[in-house]
């Protein structure tokens, strides 16, 4: 058994060199793929990291050829290497490239046995003196809820420095759980058809994600900047915990760490995961004019929220807010995120992108906004506890930082301290909104909040059965006058854009995700002046 199989691997290695090509090492039938498009991101001023995943391959160590080119025909090739992969890293394929000149556009493509994967877009930061930067930022793109129409139109928009994806990248859910009530008759059933536990689940979950036609045309012409929020996990997840694991389906640590690896795996992020201490808190400079500062609000050194557990009470609740040693960030990322604010004393702007909203709002009383005669994906049961826990105007959403209040007041003092026109953006609750976020204690704003809604997951109006369509929205504006923009009801994504004088957001909304057909509107256009957080954001759409 053993010489025949000896033979006909020399047999198999004399016809490779016969017919030219190289020996397929170790790999079991078909020619290898790359059905997930590529994808580029974490720039730095010299580089960036290419990922591209090879499909229909198996066994060890195949070489794959990355190409980059100054020209979208990939004719003028400037850099090339091999990277290999494996089953080890699910034949994901990372190049870290560096020694790139800064403030480039470039053109790249991967190769595999003569196969050639899509060409792709990419840019290394800018340095020095930046006249502009412009963004698109989303959250919370979830596949069996609508189509992607939000990355196919950021796909068309061709000025971009990147996508900033502030985390709901995948969701864990299976069919019949959260957001899939559409999901047989839009074609986009989850796959694998169960919850996400294993790391075997999580890869085939982010295979399918990035199976989907607008997720790669989107990759492929812009880099991305990620952070993961709770469901690339699972849903309120927390340093040690979340809502969604419960102890039959294993431990915690080894569904987390199954996550995150999938994660690093199937995303265009530097670095690899490193037991517990695994750290996705990182800077992006563009120049003097600002740094991109990315946070973990969500794993790193979050506490548990005050509504969660079994044992819940309005007393302990109210207990837990009160805590002042109620951690957001932990202590390491909160020392990381002093001394990074406190560093950049060229930038104009420092920009903050995180998971969660930031500013202190309170819920508006549900009761008078509902129609109990309108359909609702709640039961009535559920509708009726949501009423009765919005009465008396409670903070809003407790996964929020509305949960961590202390933690909160902490971080706006060091943002006053220390921040330079300090720009946060948040994502998580599906919902756009302009908030100026003002201190406990103070009058002005010391940031302004800029919230994309959705890329696709339901927002508040497939909940609530309002009695208007902007029934939320005016009640909640009328209890908290620090929200100058709020829209509960279309997907969409932000753009922002940034000059030596001026930040600028504008909402693009889609008025659907259940047909592939959409139309867009560009509806809420703030702006703030830097030098002058402290006069909040003001309303330029009839500037
Ligand atoms: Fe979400």
């Amino acid at each position: 058994m053993l010489r025949r199989n000896f033979l006909r691997s020399i047999v198999g290695l004399v016809l490779a060199s016969l017919t030219g090509l190289r020996p397929a090492l170790g790999r079991a039938g078909g020619s290898p793929r790359f059905d997930h498009g590529v994808a580029s991101g974490d720039p730095l001023s010299d580089g960036f990291i290419l990922w591209t995943r090879v499909s229909g391959a198996s066994g060890d160590s195949l070489p794959v050829r990355w190409l980059i080119a100054s020209d979208p025909d990939m004719t003028r090739v400037v850099r090339q290497g091999v990277v290999r992969t494996d089953d080890w890293s699910d034949y994901t394929v990372k190049a870290d490239v560096r020694g790139m000149p800064s403030g480039s556009t470039f053109y790249y493509r991967f190769e595999i046995d003569g196969v050639e994967s899509v060409v792709g877009r990419t840019r290394t930061l800018p340095e020095d003196a930046v006249d502009r930067a412009r963004f698109a930022v989303v959250s919370c793109s979830n596949h069996p809820a609508g189509y992607f129409n939000v990355y196919r139109d950021i796909a068309s928009t061709g000025d971009l420095d990147a996508v900033i994806h502030l985390g709901d990248y995948i969701y864990e859910y299976g069919p019949g759980q959260y957001a899939t009530e559409h999901a047989d008759r839009l074609g986009r059933l989850p796959e694998p058809a169960a919850e996400l536990q294993s790391l075997d689940d999580y890869r085939r979950r982010h295979a399918q994600y990035k199976s989907d036609p607008d997720s790669i045309a989107m990759h492929r012409q812009h880099p991305l900047i990620a952070v993961w929020d709770d469901h690339e996990i699972a849903n309120d997840a927390w340093r040690g915990g979340a809502e969604n694991h419960q102890d039959d389906e294993g431990g915690w640590q080894d569904r987390r760490d199954a996550a995150i690896r999938a994660w690093f795996e199937w995303m265009p992020v530097r670095g690899v995961p490193s037991g517990a201490d695994t750290r996705i808190f990182r800077r992006f400079r563009y120049g003097n004019l600002l740094s991109l500062i990315m946070l973990d609000t969500r794993l790193h050194g979050r506490d548990r929220q005050p509504d969660a557990g079994a044992s819940v009470t309005p007393e302990s609740v109210s207990t837990a807010l009160q805590d002042p040693e109620r951690r957001m960030l932990g202590h390491r990322q909160e020392g990381w995120l002093r001394r990074t604010l406190a560093a950049d004393s060229e930038t104009t702007w420092q920009v903050i992108g995180q998971q969660v909203m930031l500013a202190p709002v309170l819920a508006p009383d549900l009761g008078p906004l509902l129609d109990h005669e309108r359909p609702s994906m709640l039961p009535r049961e559920q509708l009726d506890h949501y009423v009765a826990l919005s009465e008396g105007n409670p903070p809003m959403v407790l996964d929020t930082w509305n949960g961590y209040p202390h933690a909160r007041e902490a971080l706006l003092r060091d943002l006053q301290q220390l921040a330079r026109n300090p720009v946060v953006l948040s994502g998580d609750l599906h919902t756009s909104m302009a908030n100026n976020v003002v201190p406990h204690d103070g009058e002005k704003p010391v940031a302004v909040e800029i919230m994309p809604p959705a890329v696709s997951s339901p927002g508040f109006d497939e909940y609530l059965p309002l009695r208007e369509p902007d029934a939320l929205t005016r009640a909640t504006q009328a209890v908290n006058p620090a929200v100058r923009y709020m829209d509960t009801q279309r997907r969409g994504w932000v753009r922002l854009t940034l000059t030596s004088v001026e930040c600028a957001a504008e909402w693009h909304l889609v008025d659907t995700v259940h047909s592939r057909d959409y139309t867009k509107v560009v509806d809420g256009r703030f702006a703030v002046r830097s030098g002058d957080i402290g006069a909040g954001l003001r309303d330029i759409r009839r500037e």
